[in-house]
């Protein structure tokens, strides 16, 4: 399978710095990483290898939006929604550079490869822009980061190691954004949308619900129940994952669907 490297090492160009610019203009604060651990091995190697997982979804996220603010160019959005679509993008930048001195101050070295077909937002030129614009903005944002954003705040609330708690902190203040961005810019797509075009974004939603499902309650051979050490560092067990993930379609998901006038609750028992 085709995949392409998560990049987190400097370029060697001027371009560092002006990284460092950018996040320094932006809303990034350096992580006081200093005086953490020293950690049993198995938990720092835990740790680093959940970090690193973070920080390549994080990396998707950074390309799938990239493309999506494209489409919403094309689409002729008004500027606040593009301003707002820019900050979801840096935003993710700053994500993956997160994560990836997380994985460092646990001793690891982050680096990472992503599925090239996950990574990509495929876009059928004959078709009408509107439709996909709809049907990415809901999968990728309302259904993708609502829930997401309720995984990384139970996440934060378990977490006891003080500067991985303040990483997912803000991970989740952003990532809450990113949710409501997106039920914002669905619900004005919405206003001006055909009645097909409604139908068609209602009829995708019963298959949109159940690969969201499988993606956040696979989980391989994880064990059910976790390790007080382990949860310092910023995990879920199986079990709490599970919960969250179910609490974040119940309360955050489906009621806002069925506020835009779109069958939630009836895709949800459909799926
Ligand atoms: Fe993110
Ligand atoms: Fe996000």
């Amino acid at each position: 399978m085709a995949t392409f490297d998560v990049h987190v090492r400097p370029s060697g160009t001027s371009l560092a710095a002006a990284h460092q610019e950018i996040l320094a203009g932006g809303r990034w604060q350096p992580i006081d990483w200093s005086g953490i651990g020293p950690f049993p091995e198995p938990v720092r190697l835990a740790g680093a290898a959940s970090w690193t997982r973070r920080m390549v979804d994080e990396y998707r996220s950074t390309t799938l939006f990239s493309q999506l603010q494209t489409l919403l160019l094309l689409a002729n959005l008004p500027l606040d929604v593009m301003g707002a679509m820019a900050r979801v993008v840096a935003d993710e930048v700053r994500h993956v550079q997160l994560c990836a001195d997380a994985v460092t101050a646990l001793g690891g070295a982050p680096s990472g490869a992503i599925e090239a077909e996950s990574a990509y937002l495929l876009v059928d030129p004959a078709a009408g822009m509107r439709p996909q614009l709809l049907a990415a903005a809901m999968n990728l944002l309302c259904l993708g980061e609502t829930v997401s954003a309720r995984l990384i705040g139970a996440t934060h609330q378990g977490t006891r190691c003080a500067p991985f708690k303040e990483v997912l902190r803000r991970l989740h203040a952003d990532e809450v954004f990113h949710g409501e961005f997106g039920w914002q810019l669905v619900g004005l797509l919405l206003v001006d949308a055909s009645p097909e075009e409604r139908a068609a974004l209602a009829a995708m939603l019963p298959t949109s619900l159940r690969q969201l499902e499988a993606v956040c309650t696979t989980y391989g051979d994880a064990p059910e129940e976790l390790a007080e050490a382990d949860r310092a560092l910023g995990s879920l067990s199986v079990r709490e994952h599970r919960e969250a993930f179910h609490r974040a379609v119940d309360e955050a998901v489906l009621p806002r669907l069925e506020a835009l006038g779109l069958p939630g609750r009836e895709a949800w028992a459909g799926r």
